[in-house]
């Protein structure tokens, strides 16, 4: 049985007040969470700590949203694997399509911040997805599947325990257009062949790949119900508690 995430990426928009709100609204409401669906929330780097303590003792776990791609030392203003793994995370999110597009941030990179995350203990929760002129010109299958390639590929059958895909194509998010369940479940289905193609059924049919892209609470239901998407990457609508929670309910 695939574990069924619904994560937040709360990006660079909580102070810390906001945070520890929004932190203490979902811990509130976590009875109403089945217990099939794992939660995880992504806070900005300076809300980790405050955010990890609310939530200790729940089943909820903390994410980084970046990581540093060296281990440590003379690198002003980066954040390592192992600094957020001391503060409790478990997971951190890479290549998300804005640290791509805004940070200059490559498959050669990813690939190092990786490698430095395994080793910090954390899981990876690695995004993917086309821009619109891609999708547009019918290349979001060989898009995609060159994303997979040029990082999971540099890693072992082992390692794909401690991964995660999230497909969000990047014309649908933060816009409001969500991809429709039938676009979204035929890139999951392709994910899952490419990984398999390469690390065997077994491990793709383990892996969690979750849908990311204006996905609320009203899209989530069909969304989910679709056999290879494992729950979603939420942004807009994991910063209200009301909607993050409903949007785990789909399940
Ligand atoms: P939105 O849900 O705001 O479209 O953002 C999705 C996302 O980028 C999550 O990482």
């Amino acid at each position: 049985m695939r574990k069924k995430i619904v994560a937040g990426n709360w990006k660079m928009n909580t102070n810390l007040c906001e945070a520890v709100e929004l932190a203490k609204g979902i811990r509130e409401r976590l009875s109403e969470v089945p217990s099939n669906v794992k939660l995880i929330v992504a806070p900005p780097f300076t809300n980790i700590e405050s955010v990890e303590e609310i939530l200790s003792g729940t089943p909820v776990a903390v994410a980084a949203q970046n990581c540093a791609d060296h281990d440590k030392g003379a690198y002003t203003g980066e954040i390592s694997a192992k600094m957020i793994a001391s503060c409790g995370c478990k997971y951190v999110i890479l290549g998300h399509s804005e640290r791509r597009t805004y940070y200059g941030e490559t498959s050669a990179k990813i690939v190092e911040k990786m490698k430095l995350a395994f080793a910090a203990g954390l899981g990876v929760i690695l995004c993917i997805g086309e821009n619109l002129d891609e999708r547009n010109a019918g290349k979001h299958f060989e898009v995609t599947r060159k994303e997979i390639e040029d990082v999971l590929f540099n890693f072992t059958a082992e390692d794909m325990a401690n991964v995660t895909v999230a497909y969000e194509p990047i014309w649908a998010i933060g816009t409001g257009v969500t991809a429709t369940s039938a676009q979204a479940e035929e890139i999951h289905a392709h994910v899952r062949k490419v990984i398999a193609s390469e690390f065997g059924e077994k491990v793709a049919d383990e892996m969690t790949i979750l849908y990311g892209g204006s996905c609320k609470p009203s899209n989530a239901k069909e969304l989910f119900s679709c056999p290879d998407i494992d729950g979603g990457l939420i942004g807009g609508a994991a910063l209200k508690p009301d909607d993050f929670i409903a949007i785990a309910k789909s399940y």
